[in-house]
């Protein structure tokens, strides 16, 4: 029986063919991600570099010898390669669960294709049941919790993490989100938002999903 380590390895693995040898690559963060980097470090596939979504994965991408380029520096990605924490039929996303979720925005708007990896239980029909992670200024801490409940959510402070923006992250729970592009823009319009883990207006392109019956790949318009 498939772990969901097993899938995770499995999907990393698969993410290895997307990559566009000797370009620049988007790369995201969390566990399936670790495995994708160490994937690629063992394929060997030259790169032109690549542009990391936190410090964390910078510094593995580091470890295996892969260049790190600064985003300001850079004008075209052509593959972005991140995992998700719930995905829906439309490859709407919640992400955040690793708290990059602005460096991961940011670095998914740059590119032309966005690569999501994930095990087959990030798969849902509506989004919501994981909380949806909001990246703060710490001092709108309190005024974004307040409005965040006025929006019918039950926020709460993630204690302890700070992003590597500087920032805290509010986890906001009990959202059956139905229009996840309306709710993307609204939270971004509290003042003190940083960025929202909903990804609706820049979703997933691509979905490698890792089930028990192997690697499933499907593409948000039909090829
Ligand atoms: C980090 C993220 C991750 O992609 C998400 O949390 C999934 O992580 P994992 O691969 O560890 O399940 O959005 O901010």
């Amino acid at each position: 029986m498939s772990t969901q380590d097993d899938l995770k390895r499995a999907v990393a693995q698969a993410a290895v063919r997307h990559v566009v040898p000797g370009r620049i690559l988007g790369v995201g963060t969390g566990s399936t991600v670790d495995r994708f980097i160490d994937a690629l470090a063992a394929a060997g596939v030259p790169l032109a570099g690549a542009v990391s979504s936190s410090e964390r994965s910078a510094a593995r991408l580091q470890a295996a010898g892969i260049a790190m380029l600064d985003l300001n520096e850079v004008d075209d990605i052509p593959v972005y390669i991140d995992g998700a924490d719930e995905i829906d039929p439309a490859f709407c996303m919640i992400k955040g669960g690793g708290a990059a979720l602005t460096r991961e925005k940011v670095v998914a708007a740059v590119a032309r294709s966005f690569v999501c990896i994930a095990d087959a239980s990030k798969r849902v029909e509506v989004l919501g049941r994981f909380p949806l992670p909001v990246e703060v200024i710490p001092m709108a801490r309190a005024y974004v919790t307040r409005e965040l409940a006025r929006l019918g959510g039950q926020p709460r402070w993630r204690q302890g993490v700070v992003t590597d923006n500087g920032n805290h992250i509010l986890d906001v729970y009990g959202l059956a989100i139905t229009d996840p592009a309306g709710t993307e823009a609204r939270i971004n319009q509290i003042v003190g938002v940083v960025t929202n883990g909903l990804f609706a207006a820049r979703r997933a392109d691509v979905l490698l999903l890792g089930t028990a019956q192997g690697v499933q790949e499907s593409f948000r318009v039909p090829r």
